[in-house]
């Protein structure tokens, strides 16, 4: 194998620099609806596929699955050794570790994932100021901003390899909603983006930070939802096992506002669009299963069950009205 540094070139270029071959035009409706999530097939035949994401969780088609216990989080309690590098890769920020210092650090396992799965990056998805930008929906319902955290399997040494396989890749999907006070464990990563505005921009970031800070009380991660489902940009492999927890991440209005108003798509020289909506929106279940952890409490945003009850309970009423009246004298 070769030295750390060659390794993550390898497997980060796919992701990064993909948009550079020239079939690859691809963008967000926010950029230029000629090129938005609806024209996607048209660059890859993968994005109009059968096991597309994200998807809408809706609980009335979930099921729970007992053996979706815990995540095994392995290192993300422990500040890496080298730098995260965040960068602008014109479609998101994305944070990993920083090249010559990459050592295979932080894994998840167990919670029913058939293999052990190390974290390559992270980056997120967001709105506008005047609508939310998460990529999954629950209950048909957008969050503010949604963080993705991409792992590959231990079986695979490449993201291209990974590719070919529906258990290649690990994603973590983390809501955020609208809080108060401001997040101080995002203070790194917003400072930085004032250093990654336009397409291509990276840095260093300073000081280090462990990677759970980012998160949910760990604790709290038993709640997730579990499908099979695909990467959200082109060329959209169907190469991902989904896990998209319950619980959210606090945010300040301030402090998502930075998102939106800091960093662009194009690259400098380029006319500068601010980085919005960079979100695609759900795709068809088709013959999917959805599953539910054994902690999930799946109800808690979506009364559909009670409201339907409501309406079979108020048409018996009705019914039952209409008939002692027809009965009546
Ligand atoms: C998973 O992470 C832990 C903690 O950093 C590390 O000790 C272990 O070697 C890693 N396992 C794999 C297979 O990378
Ligand atoms: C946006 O997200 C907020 C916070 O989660 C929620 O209250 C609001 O209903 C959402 N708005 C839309 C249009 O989905
Ligand atoms: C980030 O940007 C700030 C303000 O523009 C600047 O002072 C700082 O030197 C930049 N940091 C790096 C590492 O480029
Ligand atoms: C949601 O489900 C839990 C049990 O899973 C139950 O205790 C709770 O009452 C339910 N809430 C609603 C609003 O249906
Ligand atoms: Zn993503």
């Amino acid at each position: 194998m070769e030295t750390p540094g060659y390794f993550l070139t390898l497997i980060t270029f796919p992701l990064i620099l993909r948009q550079a071959s020239a079939t690859d035009k691809w963008c967000y409706d926010s950029q230029d609806i000629n090129c938005g999530p609806a024209h996607w097939k048209d660059v890859n035949h993968n994005c109009g596929g059968e096991n597309q994401s994200p998807i809408n969780f809706d609980w009335t088609r979930m099921r729970r699955d007992q053996n979706l216990g815990g995540i095994t989080f392995q290192g993300y309690d422990r500040a890496p050794p080298g730098m995260w590098r965040l960068m602008n890769n014109g479609h998101s920020v994305l944070v990993q570790l920083e090249g010559e210092t990459v050592i295979w650090n932080m894994n998840i396992s167990g919670g029913g994932l058939p293999n052990i799965f190390q974290v390559l990056q992270f980056h997120f998805h967001w709105g506008s100021p005047t609508s939310n930008g998460s990529e999954h929906t629950v209950g048909g319902n957008q969050y503010p901003m949604e963080l993705h955290i991409v792992h590959l399997s231990v079986k695979y040494q490449s993201i291209a390899d990974a590719m070919k396989d529906p258990s290649g890749l690990a994603v973590l999907g983390f809501f955020f909603t609208i809080a108060e006070a401001d997040n101080p464990n995002y203070n790194t990563i917003l400072a930085g983006l004032k250093n990654v505005s336009s397409e291509g921009n990276f840095v260093d970031l300073e000081p280090t930070f462990r990677l759970d800070s980012l998160l949910p009380s760990t604790n709290k991660l038993t709640r997730y939802y579990r499908y099979q489902g695909s990467l959200t940009t082109p060329d959209c492999e169907e190469a991902v096992i989904w896990t998209v927890f319950e619980d959210t991440i606090p945010i300040s209005c301030a402090q998502l506002k930075v998102f939106m108003d800091t960093v662009h798509f194009g690259a400098i020289g380029e006319t500068p669009v601010k980085m919005r909506n960079n979100f695609r929106p759900p795709q068809p279940l088709k013959n999917r299963k959805v599953y539910a952890s054994k902690d999930a409490i799946i109800n808690h945003s979506a009364p559909v069950h009670v409201d339907w009850l409501t309406l079979v309970f108020l048409l018996l009423l009705g019914h039952i009205g209409a008939l002692r009246v027809r009965s009546g004298p």
